[in-house]
């Protein structure tokens, strides 16, 4: 009954536009405003080991699974679940993971987009030169000043989340790969040049010093967690949104390659922008351990001290708006799938979706003033999201993931999707699937239980 939904919301044109989709969807606010501040938290080289192995031993077998997934079952997350759990002969209960996925989406996009609006106001604030030679009492004031103002946190807010909505409801086609046609070279051009300011910043070496020399004594077992929940956040797993853009994938390319390409370039982008981010804080003699407010504190000061830092602080600011642009894109795009399967025109879900997570922005807006004093469990509206999503809902999406396809999937479908040809890559992914990832997840799952 589902099979005539398959193929109906388009296929990329080739396989390189998969990369470039799910590399726009990977590439975000995780690697750009997340990454660095984390690493200078738990102090640098050890840490991104760490990081680098999570993104090997759990990261990319479980990306693989879901672009299995998505492209076995051709649908939104959803209907790919409910045919394949039925194909497959397993529990009905893996079902949950569409489910999980799509609601999961709906509160991320919530959040992110507030945040993704925060880059929209860095961007003015850096061009007209609101931090020249500013001290951090003025960049501290700015920041509080943005997050006091709920007005200008909706606004800013709105302004994303339509942004987001314009390139939804275009379609695969139109609207994403055209899209992304043009952000993803534009994100990597001013990625390079922001690098290539970075090396003539005195504090470059000190950068690559940071990020690069290991002492496993900076480590804890905490930071270990941080890094291997992170490894999935950043690859965008444990919800279906790599799973609903596999399902537009046309060809019987090699999978591994495939998802390999991404997490490479993924990985690349999160260390490059860590380059750049510690140059400037260290050109400054700043902390690298400032926390959450590293990029909307620390960084403006930094740039505001260097030669034409405002004109470059912009750039690097539009680099972030348009990364966590084309990330919402695919937060959505799961739950707008499934309501255009189910009978909406694409336009109309894609109102659906945006209006319900723009309105559930609203609780994050007002969690940073008005709403501040309500906690729960001494969390805010906004951490209590972000937790709810990262630490509980992302991985156990994750386990659920590997462990239908690792343990539930026959053989010969996993076969004939995943085209690897290697004998012992194919086992080494399976050994990695069935044992390595749900494990190292479920490590995860138990830390962020409040127990
Ligand atoms: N990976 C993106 C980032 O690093 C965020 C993101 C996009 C995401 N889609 C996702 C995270 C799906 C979890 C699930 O900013």
């Amino acid at each position: 009954m589902n099979s005539d939904k398959t193929g109906m919301h388009g296929v990329w044109a080739n396989r390189w536009t998969f990369i470039l989709a799910a590399t726009g969807s990977a590439v975000g606010l995780g690697n750009i405003w997340k990454f660095p501040y984390i690493t200078g938290e738990n102090g640098g080289g050890a840490f991104v080991l760490v990081y680098l192995a999570c993104i090997l031993a759990a990261g990319i077998p479980v990306m693989m699974a879901e672009v299995l997934l998505g492209r076995r079952g051709r649908m939104s997350p959803i209907h790919t679940m409910q045919t394949l759990a039925k194909q497959e002969n397993a529990p009905g209960f893996f079902r949950v993971i569409g489910w999980m996925g799509a609601l999961c989406g709906f509160f991320i996009l919530s959040f992110y987009s507030v945040i993704a609006g925060w880059t929209l106001s860095y961007i003015v604030k850096m061009a007209t030169g609101v931090f020249s030679g500013a001290g951090s009492d003025v960049a501290g004031a700015e920041f509080g000043g943005l997050l006091s103002d709920p007005l200008q946190l909706t606004i800013l807010h709105t302004i994303f989340m339509v942004l987001v909505g314009v390139v939804i409801s275009r379609g695969i086609n139109k609207g994403l790969e055209d899209s992304l046609r043009v952000l993803m070279p534009l994100l990597f051009i001013m990625l390079v040049m922001l690098f290539g300011y970075a090396l003539t910043t005195p504090g470059f070496g000190d950068a690559l010093a940071f990020l690069f020399s290991v002492d496993f004594s900076k480590l804890s077992g905490e930071s270990v967690v941080v890094a291997l929940g992170h490894s999935f956040f950043t690859l965008s797993l444990g919800m279906g949104a790599i799973m609903a853009y596999g399902s537009y994938m046309p060809v019987q390319a090699s999978l591994g390659k495939t998802v390999l390409a991404v997490g490479v370039l993924d990985t690349l982008v999160a260390l490059v922008a860590g380059i750049v981010v510690f140059s400037v804080v260290f050109s400054n003699g700043l902390e690298p351990g400032a926390g959450p407010g590293l990029l909307f504190q620390t960084l403006p000061i930094a740039f505001a001290n260097l030669p034409a830092g405002d004109l470059i602080g912009a750039v690097f600011f539009i680099l972030v708006a348009i990364a966590a642009w084309s990330s919402a894109i695919s937060i959505a795009e799961p739950a707008v799938a499934w309501a255009v399967e189910k009978g909406f025109s694409r336009v109309k879900a894609t109102v659906f979706v945006c209006a319900f997570s723009w309105f559930l922005g609203i609780g994050t807006v007002l969690s940073f003033n008005e709403w501040s004093s309500y906690t729960l469990f001494g969390k805010t509206f906004f951490d209590t999201l972000d937790f709810l999503t990262s630490n509980i809902m992302l991985p156990l999406g994750g386990i659920l993931i590997a462990v239908f396809a690792g343990w539930f999937v026959s053989q010969e479908t996993i076969k004939h999707e995943a085209r690897i040809h290697s004998p012992l890559l194919y086992k080494l992914w399976m050994f990695m699937l069935k044992f390595v990832s749900p494990v190292a997840i479920g490590f995860i799952f138990l830390h962020g239980l409040p127990i």
